[in-house]
This record gives structure tokens, sequence and C-alpha cells, in this order.
């Protein structure tokens, strides 16, 4: 069984107009709901290739009951803990003029009783799991060295941990040496301090990170592909041209994809080409969190490695 965190799931709520006015009352055309959060993205895509997944984190209110009704659905198993305030919803307002606005709640308050509620219902869901994904930001209350802290408690069961966050909790996340670390090329920059020019420069980087401890960096680079770091060997990855409708949730099926390699005991080389090909396919569609299968098969063949 895999274990996904989302500390802070939202309701993702995407709307369909002809043109968005500011000030002014805006009738939509349609709206669709799906359940969201980058873990539970993760979590959807495990499902796809028929992946055991449970999902923990925060739930509250009525979306949270929804969420855990959508997921159950999905046969994706919930264990959350249920807090006072309400899920957030995520609002993503597509208009006919190209134009995507997006309005994202803060998520509710966690409490330090509630956080220590998870933090040992995060340790008996890792005991059972093979494998733990740490994946997006946190609700307001949650200290950044959440995933520090829930990395060291996965890694002293002898679990291995992905991690896929942003800014302070990733900075924090790194110094407790998770399996994989999975930044784009903001984020690593972030945790570095300085730009980064070229795919050397990454390399670099990514080699601080490994000398900390880290045992795989997977960097992801949009449409230029992946940079995979590991101990003495450098891989890149181009992905091929493919139309793209929606890149927004590519880097949650690269962790998909890594954590399915690393459950199979695919080799660096593997692992790097089908998390290559499954986010090209992913980016292709417009649901974030649904991969085309087929096509992501189609994709793979047309991966080529390089060592750098
Ligand atoms: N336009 C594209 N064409 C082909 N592949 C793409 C494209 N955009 C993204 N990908 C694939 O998806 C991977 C992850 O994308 P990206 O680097 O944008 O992740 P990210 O910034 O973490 O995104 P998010 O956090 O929204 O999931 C890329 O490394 C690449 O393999
Ligand atoms: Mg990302």
């Amino acid at each position: 069984m895999i274990l996904t965190v989302t500390l802070n799931p939202a309701v993702d709520k995407t709307y369909r107009t002809g043109e968005l006015f500011p000030g002014r009352v805006n009738r939509m055309r349609s709206v669709d709901n799906i359940p969201g959060g980058k873990g539970i993205n993760v979590s959807k895509i495990l499902r796809q290739y028929d992946y055991e997944v449970t999902a923990t984190g925060f739930l509250g209110g009525y979306q949270g009951r929804w969420m855990e009704d959508q997921l159950d659905r999905l046969k994706i198993r919930s264990a959350f803990v249920q807090v006072d305030g309400e899920t957030r919803t995520s609002m993503n307002i597509v208009a006919d003029n190209g134009y995507v606005t997006e309005i994202l709640e803060p998520g509710p308050h966690i409490s330090d009783t509630q956080l220590k509620e998870f933090m040992q219902k995060f340790a008996s869901l890792a005991e059972e799991s093979g494998l733990v994904i740490l994946s997006g930001s946190a609700a307001p209350g949650i200290p950044t060295d959440i995933y520090a802290r829930l990395i060291r408690s996965a890694s002293s069961m002898g679990k291995q941990v992905i991690l896929d966050t942003s800014g302070e909790l990733l900075k924090e996340g790194v110094k407790a040496a998770p399996s994989v670390v999975k930044p784009n090329r903001k984020e690593l920059e972030y945790i570095i301090g300085r730009r980064l020019q070229d795919m050397n420069d990454i390399k670099d980087a990514s080699s601080v990170l490994l000398s900390d401890g880290v045992g795989l960096v997977i960097v992801s680079l949009g449409d230029k592909g992946l940079l995979l770091a590991g101990k003495g060997r450098c891989l890149y990855a181009r992905v091929p041209r493919v139309t793209a409708l929606n890149t927004v949730g590519c880097g949650d099926s690269v962790v998909a994809s890594l954590a399915m390699s690393m459950t199979s005991g695919a080799d660096i080389e593997e692992m790097l080409r089908k998390a290559a090909a499954v986010s090209a396919a992913n980016a292709t569609t417009l649901e974030s969190g649904n991969v085309p299968l087929k096509l992501a098969e189609e994709i793979l063949r047309d991966i080529h490695i390089e060592e750098i």
C-alpha cells in the first residue's frame, strides 16, 4: 500500500464563462467539482494504475464529507483527521477569451490537538505502508517543519519517502533526508538560494542535496523534461513535443510514476523514462490527476535518456 499525505486538500471547482468582469455580477455557464490537492492528485493517478492507496491529512465540514465520498468512489481509502473548519475550495475560472483566473482559499486552521492526532495517525498508517508520499502546501497553523518530522518518523520505520512541496516546507523537509525529492526549477532555486542558469548549474545544485543525505533528486523542468541526480550519476530526459492543454499537476504525475517505479524496484534510468512519459501524457489532458494511459505507453518509446 502507498500512503499519500495532503495537508490542505481542496474541492477543485472549474467554472466556464465568456469573459470575467471584476466588480460586476458574473454568471457562469458551467461548473465542475473534483477532489483536489496535490497528494489527492497523486492518489488518483496511482489508482488509474491499480495501486492500493490510502490518503491522509485533514478534512472538515460538508466539503470534507463530499471529498471522502468522492475518494470512496475512486477506491482510495481515506484516513483523514477531522477538523472544525470547512475544507477549502479552489476556484478556476476559465474564460473563452483565454484568461484563467484562480481563487484559492487558505483552508481551515489546524489546532495543536489536531496536529498531534495527525502525527499519531500518520505513524500508524506509515507502519502499514510500503512507501510514503508528502505533497503540496500546508493549512494555516501547521509548522514549517511538519514534513521534516513526518520524514523522520517514516524513515525510523525504514519506509521510503517522496517529498514534493515548495518554500519553507521544502527547505526544512530536505534537511530530514527524504529518499526522493522532486522540486521544479524554481523550488530548487529556493532551497539553494540563487538563480540556476543552465543544466550544469541544476546538476550542481542537486548534488548539494545529495551530499546532505537526500537519496535521489528529480528536477522537473516543464516542457524541457526531467533531470535525475543520484549518487555518482546524473541523467536527463527530454520530453517529446505534445499538445499541452493543462500542465498544472504535471508534477503530481511525475511523483506518482516515481512511486510506482520505486515499489517495483526499477533502475533509475527506467524510473526517469517512465516519469517523463507519464507526465508528458498528463499535460495533454484538461483534468489534473488524470493520465491517458495508452498515450503514456506510446510516448515511453520516444523518451531518450542522456548521461550528463
Ligand atoms: N508542455 C509540456 N510538454 C511535455 N511535457 C511536459 C510539459 N509540461 C510539463 N511536462 C512534464 O511534466 C513534468 C512536470 O512538470 P513541471 O515541471 O511543470 O512540474 P511542476 O512545476 O511541479 O508542476 P505542478 O506543481 O503544477 O504539478 C515535466 O518535467 C515534464 O516531464
Ligand atoms: Mg510541483
